[in-house]
């Protein structure tokens, strides 16, 4: 995985996602495509974002049974992305399944790797507890569920800048950590609760930030853009 930055493109159809990319000369940046642009475009828009240069983080946090998670993963495997995730409360076997997919599904071309999600930058520590009934610090929530994805072959985890220190102690500095919930000094947090800016994350460990707002929503995105990159950079 050699990019810093993965552009969250929360479009809602190809039409805006290309207008905003052309608008602000997003030109081959590393993007992520989530659940909204995919389920509204289908896996055509892989192949098109690929046309134009783009690597992708395809992020769609499958979570099922292990039967249906291997055979997801063999198709996601031929789409020609650079990441893609599950989420790693569906369990060790779950996880297994899901890497045994990707490297049946691409067959001699390189797999994609596998990130687990671990606990979604948006839920805090009162939601866990009173809601899930998970205990616990989330800090040791987070190290456990790393453990547990790297244990059944997954290359690294989406987790929040915060626990990046902790769960690299744990799964060594090779463990991919890709952190979204990234802010740059004056956006605001959204939905998102545990924010860190690009430097915090670099300094902590991470290995790639996942931007979404904080670019798309800016007034000038490729300046934000180039912000971030400076940011982890310096
Ligand atoms: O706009 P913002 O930077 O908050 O967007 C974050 C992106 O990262 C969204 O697309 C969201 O789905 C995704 N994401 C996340 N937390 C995770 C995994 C993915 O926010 N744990």
């Amino acid at each position: 995985m050699g990019n810093p930055i993965y552009l969250a493109l929360d479009f809602n159809d190809w039409q805006e996602t290309e207008q905003f990319l052309d608008k602000h000369q997003l030109d081959r940046v590393a993007v992520k495509v989530g659940m909204e642009l995919f389920y509204h475009e289908g896996p055509d828009v892989i192949k098109r974002l690929r046309d134009r240069g783009h690597d992708i983080f395809l992020d769609i946090k499958l979570h099922d049974i292990p039967t249906t998670i291997y055979k997801a993963m063999k198709n996601i495997a031929k789409l020609d992305v650079e990441l893609t995730n599950v989420h790693g409360l569906g369990g060790g076997e779950m996880i297994r399944a899901a890497k045994a997919g990707l490297l049946d599904g691409a067959k001699n071309s390189k797999p994609p790797e596998l990130l687990a999600v671990t606990l979604l930058t948006s839920m805090q520590k009162e939601v866990l507890e009173q809601e899930l009934n998970i205990q616990g610090s989330i800090e040791d929530t987070v190290t456990h569920l790393a453990k547990l994805a790297q244990d059944n072959g997954a290359d690294g985890v989406v987790c929040s800048a915060h626990e990046v220190r902790a769960l690299k102690a744990i799964c060594g500095r090779a463990f991919l950590a890709v952190t979204p919930g990234i802010r740059l000094l004056n956006s605001d947090s959204d939905d998102q609760k545990r924010v860190a800016t690009p430097a915090l994350a670099k300094r902590n460990g991470a290995d790639a930030l996942v931007i979404g707002r904080s670019i798309t929503l800016a007034e000038d995105p490729k300046q934000a853009y180039i912000i971030a990159k400076e940011e982890w950079n310096a």
